[in-house]
């Protein structure tokens, strides 16, 4: 049986060029060995098949309950920040049960609801930037997403308890951004403090301080039922399993966490490169900005949704540079050949989006940020997958897509910004997800208003 090609240096060097370059990294190991190879990344499973060719994509996303299993235990690393019955570590049909838990306060309906707060909020936090003093983009995004993140999980955003959380969930994921917080979560040998230098134990501490203020809210609901509450967190605790028992207190506190953490980050970066390349590419803006400008005042949010050049150029961001490189990882329970390699059970594997989306026979010059792309062909799930597929597809897609949107039409239609320098950024990994290798700097030129179709130019006062 021939098993995917792996580097033949040392795992140890393969974990560091992982860590520290790992789109490089992962466009070498295709070059030298085709679509499908293997790295040595952690010593207690075998090596991590990595597959980014549409139609192994479509087995391992179409198979992920079948010939291969999707289970929480693959995402270990996570466990520390997420807890160990969050949706992501969980598996099975336990994992399927709590999805289904999950989805319904993250979808339809209530997307017009959050509509309101996302254009709230994005209005709220812009106006705090005065004209002509620079500012990084993801500071503004990571404000709006994290504030409104808030309000959907727990119905509020103001209050000493929820400023108190917004701050320390703020420096927890500052924390986990740094490359070598992930070092440390590759080689557990490190994960301790050094002396006076406290890297480790200071992330625990914030931890604790989070949990406990998780702990609390959870427990005022409890004495305090309001059944006209729709925040997801009044959701999951009216949820019920089949033997009619609710959610303990861990297992909520483990799903807050990780509906922060997966569902803020992960859109603030996104909007932050999209207002990058709105800004470094000229015609890319001006065509955004006609096709706001033509909805005249206050346009029906689900009229903004469905713009098809504003569609393109999200949709093209989260391409070029995925905001999630990787899905989850698989495991194959029964043997399936993928790549003309035959894989037996207990091979870990998983699908590397950033490759997939940087393929030049699906997407020509792809290092080029063209949102024409999604307006000439459309692609299908296994050729264009910011969000991954089958058994752990992102459950807050359209949430996040909605926010993405609805945030950048209210800055452009708001304000007149541009970037403070001309410079290339790339994208490098920044905890759990990909972002800029440097801030992006910018600045408000203008006040922007849209009066009777026609635009207006103003001075900030
Ligand atoms: C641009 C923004 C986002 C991107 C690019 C993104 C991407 C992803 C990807 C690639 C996965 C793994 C899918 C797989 O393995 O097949 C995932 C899973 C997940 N995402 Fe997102 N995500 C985003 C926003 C959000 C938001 C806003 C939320 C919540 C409000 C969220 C919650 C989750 C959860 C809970 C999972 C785990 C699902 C499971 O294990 O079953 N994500 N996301």
């Amino acid at each position: 049986m021939q098993l995917p090609k792996i580097p033949p240096t040392p795992a140890v060097l393969q974990i560091l060029n992982w860590v520290f370059r790992p789109m490089a990294y992962m466009e070498e190991c295709t070059q030298r060995y085709g679509d499908v190879f293997a790295l040595k990344l952690d010593k207690s499973i075998p090596p991590l098949v990595f597959v980014s060719n549409p139609q192994d994509l479509q087995i391992i996303l179409t198979q992920d309950t079948k010939e291969l299993e999707a289970p929480g235990d693959l995402n270990g690393l996570l466990e520390g920040l997420l807890g160990k019955r969050s949706v992501v570590t969980i598996s099975g049909v336990e994992h399927q049960r709590q999805r289904q838990l999950m989805m319904p306060p993250l979808h339809g309906e209530r997307m017009r609801a959050y509509s309101q707060i996302i254009n709230n909020t994005t209005t709220k936090v812009i106006s705090q930037y005065p004209q002509g003093q620079p500012f990084n983009i993801r500071h503004v995004s990571q404000e709006i997403t994290l504030r409104v993140i808030m309000q959907a999980v727990f119905g509020l955003d103001e209050g000493v308890r929820a400023e108190k959380l917004q701050q320390l969930l703020g420096e927890i994921l500052e924390n986990t951004s740094s490359v070598w917080r992930i070092a440390l979560l590759y080689l557990p040998a490190l994960q301790r403090d050094f002396g006076p230098i406290k890297i480790w134990g200071r992330q625990l501490e914030l931890q604790e301080q989070a949990d406990r203020l998780m702990y609390d809210e959870i427990q005022e609901r409890r004495e305090n039922p309001d059944s006209s509450r729709t925040d997801i967190l009044s959701l999951l605790m009216d949820a019920r399993d089949e033997a009619g028992q609710p959610m303990t207190d861990i297992e909520l506190r483990d799903e807050l966490m990780t509906l922060l953490v997966a569902g803020h980050e992960t859109t603030a970066t996104a909007i932050a490169w999209a207002m990058y390349w709105i800004h470094k590419l000229p015609q890319v803006k001006e065509k955004l900005i006609q096709e706001l400008d033509s909805l005249g005042d206050n346009p029906d949010p689900s009229t903004i949704y469905k713009l098809p050049y504003l569609s393109a150029v999200c949709a093209e961001t989260l391409r070029i540079y995925p905001v999630g490189m990787l899905t989850f990882a698989r495991r194959v329970k029964t043997p399936i050949t993928l790549g003309g390699y035959e894989l037996p059970p207990g091979t870990p594997v998983i699908g590397a989006i950033y490759l997939t989306h940087q393929r030049e026979d699906l997407y020509p010059q792809p290092k080029q940020f063209k949102p024409e792309r999604f307006l000439e062909r459309q692609f299908s799930p296994y050729e264009y997958l910011p969000f991954g597929g089958g058994a752990r597809r992102c459950i807050g897609l359209a949430f996040a897509q909605w926010e993405m949107k609805l945030a950048i039409a209210k800055i452009l239609t708001m304000r007149e910004l541009e970037l403070v320098n001309n410079r290339e950024v790339k994208p490098q990994r920044r905890g759990l997800v990909t972002g800029p290798d440097h801030p992006i700097q910018m600045v408000i030129k203008n006040q922007r208003q849209i009066k009777s179709r026609s635009l207006e130019t103003s001075t900030v006062g």
